[in-house]
């Protein structure tokens, strides 16, 4: 993401000494960042910090000549590309709601044009209030995104909801609402992580697949606004923001999922990594060795499962659909097969074989094989760097049919 503007509210919540942190991430993104804060605010954290982290000067006054001499509080509104409000209290939201612009923070929050993102933070019970719960609808309502609150000890002593999101986890979403929306008409169905096929109720055949790529492409295409549908085998990666995930086990139950959101989508990107085979039979009791000869060993019997990269291709209509292949040797040539075999639009091949790619590795290097045999073969990047590089060519092909 290219240096974006960034104006950090701070109220007086106490998981405002959180947010030297919260700046701390969007500068390590390279972002520009200044802080405003309310009064209260400056009680549970130091305008010294924030100024220290920023760079910037750190306002905390509306009414004073000082202050509003430096950079007055209308065009800090409208120098900020995004208004994130962390943590926002009970009260500040309550203003926000209503509208009401008595102190910096509420009065820069109406006049702003920029998307605003709010991070709740408080006890429980001001969560849970009639009053709290309405201020938030209104809010949402009005375009206004949240993040959070999570659950949890609360700094109050009680537990529930009503702790600040993380750091991490408020910059994440400030990411997905500056990014470009350049996939804002497009419904993407991404699969990611092994198969587990069932041998009986305690075993399975799987794979290695962690799921890390096929999550990294869903993110990437939620940043860029589309609507993605991810279908995951079994995997310990954090569904990204906005993702909606649709959680399976087998090939079968992969293939149902990605039938039921087949007439909505617009793209596939088929990440996963399915089994070809599956026992012919499940038993749904344990195999106990005791029940069979003294040393007897034990074949399965194994068959086919579906090919669904090779099914939804031929189904695909106006569909851009793309394949993975995971090659452990003749990486090229199998691909240039696979991609004729399946007949998709793109097929990112990947030796998995190589050391820094392929399975559980954070990074990968891929090459795309294009239909024709056309060959680009990219280096060795991390994860998240190849799905921009693959959205980017899903784009490319979008423009192309259009
Ligand atoms: C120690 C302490 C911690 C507080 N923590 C919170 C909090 O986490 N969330 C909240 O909504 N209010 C909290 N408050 C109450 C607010 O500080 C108070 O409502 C204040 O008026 C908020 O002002 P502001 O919204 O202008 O920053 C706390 C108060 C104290 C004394």
């Amino acid at each position: 993401m290219h240096q974006r503007r960034i104006l950090v509210a701070v109220t007086g919540g106490i998981a405002a000494y959180k947010i030297p942190e919260v700046v701390r991430v969007f500068r390590r993104a390279d972002q520009v960042v200044r802080c405003i804060m309310t009064s209260a605010a400056t009680e549970f954290v130091t305008p010294l910090v924030l100024q220290t982290l920023t760079g910037e000067p750190v306002r905390t006054a509306l009414l004073d000549p000082a202050e509003e001499g430096e950079i007055d509080h209308i065009d800090l509104a409208d120098w900020a590309e995004l208004l994130v409000v962390a943590p926002a209290t009970a009260n500040s939201l309550a203003k926000l709601a209503h509208g009401l612009a008595d102190d910096l923070v509420s009065a820069v929050a109406l006049a702003t044009r920029a998307p605003v993102l709010v991070a709740p933070a408080m006890n429980v019970n001001m969560w849970n209030h009639p009053a709290t719960r309405a201020n938030l609808e209104t809010l949402i309502e009005r375009g206004v995104r949240i993040v959070g609150p999570g659950e949890g000890e609360l700094a109050c002593g009680w537990l529930g909801a009503g702790r600040m999101s993380e750091p991490a986890e408020i910059a994440a979403a400030a990411e997905l609402l500056l990014a470009s929306k350049s996939l804002a008409d497009e419904v993407v169905l991404v699969t990611a992580g092994g198969t587990r096929e069932p041998v009986d109720a305690v075993r399975f055949l799987g794979n290695r697949s962690s799921g890390k790529m096929g999550f990294a492409v869903a993110g990437e295409a939620a940043r860029r606004g589309a609507r993605v549908v991810l279908v995951a085998g079994p995997s310990a990666v954090e569904t990204p923001p906005g993702v909606e995930r649709v959680n399976v086990e087998s090939a079968l139950e992969m293939r149902d999922a990605v039938r039921s959101v087949w007439s909505e989508a617009t793209v596939a990107i088929m990440a996963a990594a399915v089994a070809d085979f599956r026992p012919a039979q499940a038993l749904d009791r344990k195999i106990r060795k005791e029940d069979l000869a003294p040393d007897a060993g034990l074949t399965l019997e194994l068959v086919r499962n579906p090919d669904i990269l090779a099914e939804i291709s031929k189904d695909r209509g106006s569909r851009i659909v793309v394949g993975f292949a995971a090659e452990s040797h003749d990486v090229i040539d199998s691909a240039i097969r696979k991609l004729e075999r399946k007949g998709c639009d793109l097929l990112v091949a990947n030796d998995v074989s190589r050391e820094a790619s392929g399975f559980d590795s954070d990074t990968n290097a891929v090459i795309f094989v294009w239909p024709g045999g056309e060959i680009e073969e990219l280096p060795t990047l991390p994860k998240t760097d190849v799905a921009a590089q693959l959205v980017d060519r899903v784009e490319k092909l979008r423009e192309a049919r259009r």
